[in-house]
Order: structure tokens, then C-alpha cells, then sequence
């Protein structure tokens, strides 16, 4: 079954560690020790369609790390709502923007249960700011609205992060109608940034390798989308510099090394 022919899961992602999670296979691809057997085993078999995988995970790690430093510097954006936010590894939004500006607050979201057994790592605000966690799934944007309004003020623009987990949302889902409810409850001046898998950044071969590997592997289902799929996201915003581009593209800091290329569209809108 393709995602696109997948019904709405919607709700709790089941606790079950003979199947790969995404977000255990990116934490192993990454380098970390939150993992099972049935993660290792579906992120080498995804390595062997695809080897420049851990390239992508690697490159948007760091895509994270550079747009909330440019939301809480050059932006000046104190409030953050991060959806998809993974197992906590180094360089945490709050981390990155209490480093900038310790009176911001970060609201995290996610709805796989190990992210949930790890989030007090995500709590430890700085005293000036504050962290909350929700366990939700991004579909449900009322739960997610409604609890992340107890920290953050909406009517103060707020930083939505959506990064590496549209993928997750099968076109059944419509998540440009998601991504939309979240944007239409937060003020002109906020911003949006996305980092999603690009149909159109692997070779047809890769795509359909990457499609059946899934299908075998994991519990979740993945849609790459298009760049002109990826810019819809983003319509009711003007696209911060330099645009839509590989996540390594967008903004590199000066000399960065780690050279590759990721199959990841990335970008940062701000709300008009
Ligand atoms: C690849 S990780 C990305 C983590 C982090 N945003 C980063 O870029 O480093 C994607 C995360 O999205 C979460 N996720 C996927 N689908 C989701 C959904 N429908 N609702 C909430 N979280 C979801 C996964 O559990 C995982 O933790």
C-alpha cells in the first residue's frame, strides 16, 4: 500500500518495537541510542535504496538548528511551536533558542510514545522561558491549539516548526488543510518552516526503492512531495531567503563541512 492510498490513522502511534518508528530510525541515523533491532534493520535497508540518507538526516538536523537561530535572532521570534519534534538529541529548539533568547517559550509536539518516555529532556527551560509537551498527533490541530494556548500567547506571533514530518501525512490527510488550521491561529508576522522529502530530489528508481521499503519495513507510510507541493504550504507567507531549497542550501553557515546532497526540501515563510 503507498501512502497515498492509506486511509487517516490519525491518533496514538501504537508502542511496538518489531516494527521501525521514524523517529527511532532517524535517532539511530543520527548517531543516537534510542533504537530497536526493527529501526536499525529498516534504516539500513532504506541506506541500501538510498545511501545518501544519512547525509539527509544529518543535513536537516542542522537545517533545524539554523532556522531557529535565524526565527529567535534575525527574526526575533519568542515563541515556538514545534511539531515533530523527535527524540531529543543535541541542539533542542528551546536549547538553541534560549541560547539567543532565554525568555522563549517552545511548545513540542509529537505522537510516538518514545518521544513521549523522553520528553522531560525537552523541559528543562531556561527560568527566563519555558518548554511544554504534547503528545498529540499533528492531525488533530485542535488538541494541539487548544493545549499549546496554555503557554504560548496567540496573539504574538509564534514560530510553527513542521520539520521532517509532513512526509508522514498521507495526501488522505490533506496536510495542507493541517498546515493551514495551524497558520490561520497564529498572527501576521509569524512564521512557518518545513523541511519535507522531495519527490522530485531522487530518481524515479530511488522513489519506488524508498516506497517498497517502507511498505516492508515500517509502521508509518511516507509521502515525498514536489517543490511546487511544498511551496503550497507555505501560500499566505513570503518565503525568507533563499527560498525553497535543499535543506543544506538554506542559509549554510560559512565553511560548513559534512558536504552532500539530501533529498529534503526546505524553507521558512513569514506570515503576511
Ligand atoms: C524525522 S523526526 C524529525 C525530528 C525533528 N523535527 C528534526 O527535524 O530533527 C519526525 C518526527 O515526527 C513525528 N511524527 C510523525 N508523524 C506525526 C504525526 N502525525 N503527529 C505527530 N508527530 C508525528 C515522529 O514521531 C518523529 O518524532
Amino acid at each position: 500500500m503507498t501512502t497515498d492510498e492509506a486511509a487517516s490513522t490519525a491518533g496514538p502511534l501504537p508502542f511496538d518495537t518489531s516494527k521501525a518508528h521514524q523517529a527511532r530510525m532517524y535517532d539511530y541515523l543520527l548517531g543516537g541510542k534510542d533504537n530497536y533491532a526493527a529501526d536499525r534493520d529498516g534504516a539500513e535497508a532504506y541506506l541500501k535504496v538510498y545511501p545518501g540518507l544519512a547525509f539527509t538526516a544529518r543535513a536537516n538536523r542542522a537545517f533545524l538548528g539554523r532556522a531557529v537561530r535565524y526565527l529567535a535572532g534575525d527574526a526575533g521570534i519568542r515563541q515556538f511551536l514545534d511539531i515533530g519534534t523527535g527524540i531529543p538529541t543535541a541542539g533542542n529548539t528551546h536549547q538553541i533558542a534560549q541560547a539567543i533568547a532565554p525568555e522563549s517559550r517552545v511548545v513540542y509536539v509529537d505522537y510516538d510514545p518514545v518521544v513521549l518516555a523522553h520528553a522531560r529532556a525537552l523541559l528543562t527551560s531556561s527560568e527566563a522561558g519555558a518548554t511544554e509537551y504534547i503528545d498529540s498527533d499533528l492531525r488533530d490541530t485542535g488538541t494541539i491549539l487548544t493545549q499549546a494556548a496554555e503557554l504560548l500567547d496567540f496573539t504574538k506571533p509564534v514560530a510553527v516548526t513542521l520539520v521532517a514530518i509532513l512526509h508522514a501525512i498521507p495526501d488522505a490527510d490533506d496536510p495542507h488543510a493541517i498546515v493551514a488550521r495551524l497558520m490561520d491561529a497564529v498572527p501576521p508576522g509569524s512564521y512557518l518552516a518545513i523541511s519535507h522529502g522531495g519527490s522530485d530530489l531522487l530518481t524515479e528508481e530511488t522513489h519506488a526503492g524508498l516506497q517498497g521499503v517502507t511498505g516492508r519495513v515500517s509502521q508509518q507510510q511516507f509521502t515525498n512531495r514536489n517543490r511546487e507541493q511544498v511551496e503550497r504550504f507555505f501560500d499566505g507567507t513570503d518565503l525568507v531567503e533563499p527560498g525553497i531549497v535543499r535543506v543544506e542550501e538554506w542559509r549554510p553557515e560559512p565553511g560548513a563541512g559534512d558536504a552532500g546532497t539530501s533529498a529534503l526540501w526546505g524553507a521558512v515563510g513569514c506570515k503576511r
